[in-house]
């Protein structure tokens, strides 16, 4: 009997993955027969990975560079793209926006036409991200804007939505996941986001500064009880990238053991 998910001879290529959720998915992907990841990040995974590409997300040049070593002559097409890098607002909103969001577009937009009919991108969100809808005119105004330094100056322009930056670019990922549904469809391929509550990764001491410890344990608790684990997220990655969900296209996933749910139906208050 063939397993349910099998990912051996798909070419995958993940952002993100020496630490947390990525590297976590690394792991997952390897137990489901992963035998061609291609990571792309500041730093090498400790694990080892097929191809390590040092590519900084923030830098356009960066970026240029890991697509002309991914599509190099000979290389086969990509089937999976991971965009799960990404980075706190104890860092300036300029890098948060360039990291998560234009970065990340930049990626999918210039990866996407060689990649695999067949094949999925998985964005990693964040609840953080929820609130898009107060926002659509200008996120649609941004993810409009082609070249890198106009998308910048929209940035710098726009500091009153932007803020510090992170809830601003995940509502940019969410609105990017559904907007590219469409076209992803005509070209067999499917996109969508996994958006988590607070992760127990490397990441979570950033939240806590910026966001305050109250909120991220009310979270925590207001929704499973105990904090998610980067595996947690990465199980609903590779679902999201896997045969599974071949019918599941331009979804924000919201992978937060009910947080959202227990406040929607009124069952938890918000501190203070
Ligand atoms: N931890 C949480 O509570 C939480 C909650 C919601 C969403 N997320 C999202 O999950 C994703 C993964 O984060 P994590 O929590 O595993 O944290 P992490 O810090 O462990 O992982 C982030 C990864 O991105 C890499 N990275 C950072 N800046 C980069 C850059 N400029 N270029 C290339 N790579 C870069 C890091 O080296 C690391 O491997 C992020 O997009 C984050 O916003 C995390």
């Amino acid at each position: 009997m063939q397993p349910l998910i099998n990912f051996a001879g798909k070419r995958i290529v993940i952002t993100g993955a020496y630490s947390g959720i990525g590297a976590a998915l690394v792991e997952l992907l390897r137990q489901a027969g992963a035998d061609q990841i291609v990571v792309l990040d500041l730093k090498e995974p400790e694990a080892g990975v097929d191809e390590f590409i040092e590519t900084d997300m923030g830098n356009p040049m960066s970026i240029d560079a890991a697509i002309a070593q991914i599509n190099a002559d000979g290389k086969p097409p990509v089937d999976l793209l991971f965009n799960n890098a990404g980075v706190a607002a104890t860092l300036p909103a300029d890098t948060v926006m360039r990291v998560n969001t234009l970065g990340l577009k930049r990626l999918t937009e210039r990866l996407f036409p060689t990649m695999n009919s067949g094949g999925a991108i998985v964005n990693t969100a964040s609840v953080a991200g929820n609130g898009w809808p107060e926002n659509l005119q200008q996120i649609t105004a941004l993810l409009e804007i082609d070249g890198w330094d106009e998308g910048v100056s929209w940035v710098a322009g726009n500091a009153e939505v932007v803020g510090d930056g992170y809830f601003f670019s995940k509502q940019c990922v969410q609105v990017y996941t559904m907007r590219l549904a469409k076209k992803a469809n005509q070209q067999g391929l499917r996109i969508n986001s996994v958006c988590p509550s607070p992760v127990d990764t490397p990441l979570l001491p950033a939240f806590r500064q910026t966001l305050s410890d109250e909120t991220i344990d009310w979270a925590i608790e207001a929704g499973a009880g105990r904090v998610a684990t980067p595996e947690d997220q990465a199980r609903a990655l590779l679902f999201l990238g896997s045969e599974l969900a071949s019918y599941i296209n331009g979804v924000n996933l919201i992978v937060d053991g009910g947080f959202g749910a227990a406040i929607q139906m009124g069952q938890v208050a918000r501190p203070g």
